[in-house]
């Protein structure tokens, strides 16, 4: 009999993932609260419970466990649920990573408290306990900071506190975002942003994702930080690269992950590398199942299911075969109603366009963008170097045509 894979959460971006389980020859299930989840279509067996709810997850899974088919492993993809994942992975006794771990990954304050006591560079940050305790700090640490809620996702509430910003409005704001009111301030540090994606086996870290992230809409979406996708290869120099693999793996150690994927969020701030955080889980945002293949040929997300069953993965499997480049662009039309989409078939088409997905349809109000989940599509591309590839994306994301009008 086949292996059975619990995919946790069955969102549109898991959906390669449960493809590429299928081709491996898995029986998936797939468990989501939404009942039009597009992972559903695909799975063998589906789980209604929402990938937060981590005892009414736990208990779904022992009772297919039990009751239908025996789950061989579990993961999650672009969903933020390790702690749902490990739950079950503890209770059933499958492999993955220590709860510990998994808690840490979803509080950013006790993921950095725990990163400081084992020296791992993370820009200079404080809780905040009130509107006056903000202030307090902003006299005394000075401008530009970083808001964020302690356990939110998606560059919710995430805001950048220049003297523009109304103190009160942030942190009603960031706070609003966290299911338990919390929030903490940060330096915000200057300088190239980078995705890293990482598997530990055994304690080694071995990093076959490396994206330089694209800020150029810092100013325009402000206070907001949004990210306008990426491109790789990185075009930091070998040495600080390797300076930026050494703290992910001295990182994913000190969150109490010695074999699994890692997803860093990693700033180098005057040469040097700082972390803002670590996930204990593969990436969203197409990072793991589409860029690192069409960037390196590692089949990054395979080789993570094969270690979520506890199989065992070579490192010379996740060693970069090639170096093309790849260029990720996001659209952000005008806010309103949108009245007309057009031209995204002929976009798909042009030349080293990967992958497009627009999200929004006639009908839909576009909002002013304030999280990444509010940005309306994406499009991947390829092409002979970095500089190739942003042009073609962005060629494919100028030829896509989405227009609002504003909404009364
Ligand atoms: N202290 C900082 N200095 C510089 N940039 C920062 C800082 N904090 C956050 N950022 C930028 O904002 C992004 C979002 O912040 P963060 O990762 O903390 O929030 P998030 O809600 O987890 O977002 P996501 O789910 O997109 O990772 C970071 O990836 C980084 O690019
Ligand atoms: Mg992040």
């Amino acid at each position: 009999m086949s292996k059975t894979l619990l995919m946790v959460g069955g969102g549109i971006e898991a959906l390669p993932g449960i493809r590429m389980a299928k081709e491996m020859g898995l029986h998936v299930v797939v468990s989501d609260q939404n009942l039009d989840a597009p992972g559903f279509a695909l799975a063998d067996d589906r789980l209604i419970v929402d990938t937060y709810d981590v005892p009414g997850t736990v208990e779904a899974a022992k009772r297919y466990h039990q009751n239908s088919r025996p789950l061989h492993g579990v993961i999650c993809i672009a969903s933020d649920v390790p702690h749902t994942v490990a739950s079950v992975s503890q209770e059933l006794g499958l492999p993955g990573i220590p709860l510990e771990a998994a808690r840490l990954a979803m509080d950013k304050l006790a993921m950095k408290q725990k990163f400081i006591r084992d020296g791992v560079p993370v820009p200079w940050f404080s809780p905040v306990e009130s509107i006056e305790h903000l202030r307090e700090i902003v006299d005394r640490k000075g401008l530009p900071l970083v808001i964020k809620p302690v356990d939110s996702r998606g560059a919710r509430g995430v805001l950048r506190l220049t003297a523009q910003v109304d103190l009160d409005w942030a942190y009603q704001l960031s706070r609003s975002h966290s299911p338990t009111q919390r929030v903490l301030v940060e330096r915000f540090l200057p300088g190239p942003q980078i995705s890293t994606e990482t598997m530990m086996l055994d304690g080694e870290a071995f990093t076959p994702g490396f994206s330089d992230r694209n800020y150029e809409f810092l100013e325009r979406f402000a206070p907001h930080v949004i990210e306008n996708g990426g491109e790789l290869p990185s075009h930091l120099p070998p040495t600080v690269q390797q300076d930026v693999q050494r703290v992910v793996k001295q990182t994913a150690l000190s969150m109490g992950v010695r074999t699994g994927v890692v997803k860093g969020d990693i700033v180098v701030s005057n040469g040097e590398p700082y972390v803002i955080e670590l996930a204990a889980r593969l990436s969203g945002g197409y990072f793991c199942t589409h860029e690192i293949p069409l960037n390196t040929g590692v089949q990054f997300v395979e080789h993570a299911i094969r270690l979520s069953l506890g199989e065992r993965v070579h490192s010379s499997n996740l060693e970069p075969r090639f170096q093309v480049g790849v260029a990720q662009r996001y659209l952000f039309p005008e806010p309103g109603c949108v009245v007309r989409v057009s031209n995204v078939e002929e976009a798909a088409k042009l030349p080293g366009v990967a992958f497009c997905d627009v999200k929004v349809g006639v009908g839909d109000i576009i909002q002013a963008i304030d999280s990444h989940p509010t940005r309306a599509g994406v499009v991947i591309a390829t092409g002979g170097d970095r500089h190739d590839a942003i042009a073609k994306a962005s060629a494919a994301i100028e030829a896509i045509h989405i227009e609002t009008v504003p909404v009364k």
